[in-house]
C-alpha cells in the first residue's frame, strides 16, 4: 500500500514509524513532514490546509489510504473532499470534526447523549456574557467556540479578569471569529486524563491509557503548552476502568451521532477531569494527541494499518487492539521562551547519541539549514520516548536519552509522570 500522513510533528513522526513497522506498506508520503520523518518516508512541501493540492497529491501518487495528523483538515472537511474523489482517508467527516471545531456543538451532542459533563452555558454576544460572569462564582472557565491553537480556554480567577478575556475575545477579536462565540463553564478539579478511541462508527477500540502534561513548568507551573511530556499506561485507571469511561464518554457520542447521520470515524479524544462527583468530559479532539501518542504508539503490539484502513472503510472486523505489557515515556524538548515567542534556526546536538541510549527521538518542529545540520523549527522541538518495564524504567531511560541532547534555549519538564512516580530526586 502507499500510504501519506499529513502533519508535521511529533505525532506525525510517531504515526509514520508505527506505519512503516507494517508489512502491508509498500511507501509512505508525508506532507509536508519534518526532518525525522524525512530518515524514514518521503516528505512532500505543501500546505496542510490546501485541501485540492492534497486531494491531487493522492490521486496522481495512487495513495492507498491518508492518515491526518491534525485537526485543522478535518474540520475544514479533507474527508468529505477525499470520500468525494473515492479516495481512502482515516479521519472524520466535517461534520463530526466539529466535535473538536466547535465547543458549542460539542456541548450540545454530550447534552443530547447524556455525556457527563461541566455545568456551562454558551453566549453569542459579549455583553451576555459579561453579565453572566460577573454574576459567578469563581474560579471559571471561559472557551473560545472555535479552534484557537490550544489557546482558547482561560481559567479566570475573579470578574474583572472574566470581563478583560471577554473584551479581547468578543472586542479585539484576539482569534477572529472563533472566539466571538464562547462557553462559559463551572470549573472542575481532580486529575486530568485522555481517554482515546479509534472507531469506525460502529466499533469502538480503546487505545492504551495515557497522561499529558500541558503545562510548560515543573509542578504543573506557568502557562499551558501544545504538552510537554506524556507516558502511557496510566496506572491508576485500570483497563475496566478505561472500558467504563469509554463507555461513558466516547460510545454515547459515536452511536448517537450515527443514529443521528453524523457518523464519526477516526479517533475520538475524550479529555476528562475525574472529579469526586465521577469523570467530566472536558473537551473532544477529533485526532490523537500529541504527544499522548509519541507515548501511545510505541507500546501497540498490533500492526496499525489495517486498524486504520478499517476505520477509513467504515469494516472494523475486531474490536481489539493488542499492546505489550511495557511502560513509556515521552519529554518534549521545547525552544527557550515556548509556549511564548522563540528564535529558530539554531543547531541541535546529539540526537544519534541520544538514539543509541535506546530512545527514539521524534522530531516536532526541527528542520536543516542551508549547511546540511538539524536546527530548531518550533516551539516543540523534539519528543523523546524510552520504553521500559515499569514507568520507572522508562522515565529513567527518557531522561538520560535527554541527557545527550542540547541545543541553546532547550527546556524541558524533569518531572514527567510525577503524580505517579513522585519527583525524581536527582534532577
Ligand atoms: P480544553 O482545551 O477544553 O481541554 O482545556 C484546556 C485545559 O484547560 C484542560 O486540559 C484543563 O486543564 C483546563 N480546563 C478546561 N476546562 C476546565 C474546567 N471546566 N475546569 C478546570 N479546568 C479546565
Ligand atoms: N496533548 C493535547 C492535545 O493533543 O490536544
Amino acid at each position: 500500500m502507499n500510504i501519506l500522513v499529513i502533519g508535521s510533528g511529533g505525532r506525525e513522526h510517531a504515526l509514520v514509524w508505527k506505519i512503516k513497522q507494517s508489512p502491508l506498506v509498500k511507501k509512505i508520503y508525508a506532507i509536508p513532514g519534518n526532518v525525522g520523518i524525512a530518515q524514514i518516508a518521503e516528505c512532500v512541501p505543501g500546505n496542510v490546509e490546501d485541501l485540492d493540492f492534497l486531494a491531487d497529491f493522492a490521486t496522481k501518487q495512487k495513495i492507498d489510504l491518508t492518515v491526518v495528523g491534525p485537526e485543522l483538515p478535518l474540520v475544514t472537511g479533507i474527508v468529505d473532499q477525499f470520500q468525494s474523489l473515492g479516495l481512502k482517508v482515516f479521519g472524520p467527516s466535517k461534520r463530526a470534526a466539529q466535535l473538536e471545531g466547535s465547543k458549542i456543538f460539542a456541548k450540545a451532542m454530550m447534552q443530547k447523549f447524556g455525556v457527563p459533563t461541566g455545568a456551562f452555558e454558551t453566549f453569542t454576544e459579549g455583553e451576555k456574557a459579561k453579565a453572566y460572569a460577573i454574576e459567578s462564582e469563581y474560579p471559571l472557565v471561559i472557551k473560545a467556540d472555535g479552534l484557537a491553537a490550544g489557546k482558547g480556554v482561560v481559567i479566570v480567577q475573579s470578574a474583572e479578569e472574566a470581563v478583560s478575556v471577554l473584551n479581547d475575545f468578543f472586542n479585539k477579536k484576539i482569534f477572529g471569529d472563533a472566539g466571538t462565540k464562547v462557553v462559559i463553564e463551572e470549573y472542575l478539579e481532580g486529575p486530568e486524563v485522555s481517554i482515546l478511541a479509534l472507531t469506525d462508527g460502529k466499533i469502538v477500540i480503546p487505545l492504551a491509557s495515557s497522561q499529558d502534561h500541558k503545562r510548560v513548568n515543573d509542578g504543573d507551573l506557568g502557562p499551558n503548552t501544545g504538552g510537554m511530556g506524556a507516558y502511557s499506561p496510566y496506572p491508576l485507571l485500570l483497563d475496566a476502568d478505561i472500558k467504563a469511561l469509554v463507555k461513558q464518554t466516547v460510545e454515547p457520542i459515536v452511536y448517537g451521532m450515527g443514529e443521528n447521520g453524523i457518523p464519526f470515524r477516526g479517533i475520538l479524544y475524550a479529555g476528562l477531569m475525574l472529579t469526586e462527583h465521577g469523570p467530566k468530559v472536558l473537551e473532544y479532539n477529533v485526532r490523537l494527541g500529541d504527544p499522548e501518542t509519541e507515548a501511545v504508539l510505541p507500546r501497540m503490539k498490533s500492526d496499525i494499518v489495517p486498524l486504520l484502513l478499517a476505520c477509513a472503510e467504515g469494516n472494523l472486523k475486531t474490536d481489539r487492539c493488542e499492546w505489550h505489557e511495557n511502560a513509556a515515556m515521552t519529554v518534549v524538548l521545547a525552544s527557550g521562551g515556548y509556549p511564548g515567542t522563540f528564535e529558530k534556526g539554531i543547531e541541535i546536538f546529539g540526537l544519534q547519541e541520544a538514539e543509541n541510549s535506546g530512545a527514539v527521538v521524534f522530531h516536532a518542529g526541527t528542520s536543516k539549514n542551508t549547511s546540511g545540520k538539524i536546527v530548531t523549527a518550533g516551539g516543540r522541538v523534539l519528543a523523546v520516548t524510552a520504553s521500559g518495564e515499569t514507568l520507572l524504567d522508562a522515565r529513567e531511560k527518557v531522561y538520560a536519552a535527554v541527557s545527550k541532547i542540547s541545543f541553546r534555549g532547550m527546556h524541558y519538564r524533569r518531572d514527567i509522570g510525577y503524580q505517579i512516580l513522585g519527583v525524581p530526586s536527582n534532577r
